[in-house]
């Protein structure tokens, strides 16, 4: 009788509600990754009839995954946040995941491949391009008080609040695109073309953080690929 309860939230977290059109999934596809997913991390995925009652959907939208049964396929989250949908996202994009993909051979032919190399590289070009120019950037103008990845974490001002805790502030874009002008960085921060010269008779009391507006996209570019420290969590603490 237990067992009738209402799922709880833990039980909730560990199922994935998954859409894919038939066409994909008379390939057998499903029955070849989705036991080898479960059996890993302990979370059920039920394939569903409708996109709307998905958590996660395979079609033409989202991130590419792969190629075959005659198109490229791509993934879509469509809940976020929910702890089980981001693991299965997360597998289906590591090797283990694409080997297990590109593995399921029926008729001893692997019906799916990996995407043409073209592709990832025209949708994420522009993106990585800045991504790792904004974390240079990071390392240099803002490390010297904030941990900005993980190399640096151990090595900063304990109190200052890392990139990961801004990230998972619901407003930290809006943060990082003003913080030339959020205490405490104006008496020591220029952007060319944006804030005034320090006043004469008061200047930076530090080597002074000296940027341009195309520096700062560049670095809210690298914050937003990062991961949000998870606050929920009563262990993680700056
Ligand atoms: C000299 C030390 C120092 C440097 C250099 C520095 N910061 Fe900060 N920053 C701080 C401190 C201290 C705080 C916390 C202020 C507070 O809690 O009131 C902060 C807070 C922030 C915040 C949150 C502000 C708010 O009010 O919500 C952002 C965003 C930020 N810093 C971005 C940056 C970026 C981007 C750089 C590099 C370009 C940078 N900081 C360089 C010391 C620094």
């Amino acid at each position: 009788m237990l067992l009738a309860l209402p799922l709880g939230a833990a039980a909730e977290d560990r199922l994935v509600r998954l859409y894919a059109p038939d066409g994909l999934v008379e390939t057998g596809l499903f029955k070849h990754i989705l036991p080898r997913f479960s059996l890993k991390t302990q979370i059920k995925v039920e394939l569903v009839a409708g996109a709307d009652k998905a958590d996660m959907e395979f079609g033409r939208k989202g991130r590419v995954l792969v190629q075959g049964a005659g198109q490229l396929w791509h993934i879509q989250r469509r809940r976020e946040g929910h702890n089980g949908t981001d693991r299965l996202a997360k597998w289906l994009h590591s090797d283990v995941g694409l080997r297990t993909i590109t593995g399921f051979a029926p008729d001893g032919a692997a019906l799916f491949t990996l995407p043409p190399e073209e592709i990832d590289e025209v949708e994420d070009l522009s993106l990585s391009g800045d991504v790792v120019l904004g974390l240079s950037l990071s390392k240099t103008k803002c490390a010297r008080c904030h941990a900005v990845d993980d190399a640096t974490r151990l090595t900063t001002i304990g109190s200052t609040p890392s990139f990961f805790v801004l990230r998972s502030l619901s407003d930290w874009q809006e943060r990082f695109a003003t913080f030339y002008d959020l205490n405490p960085h104006p008496a020591f921060t220029q952007v060319a073309d944006l804030t005034d010269p320090f006043p004469d008779d008061r200047p930076s009391p530090i080597v002074p953080v000296l940027m341009t507006i195309d520096e700062i996209s560049a670095i809210l570019a690298y914050v937003s690929g990062l991961q949000a420290a998870d606050l929920g969590s009563p262990l993680v603490h700056q």
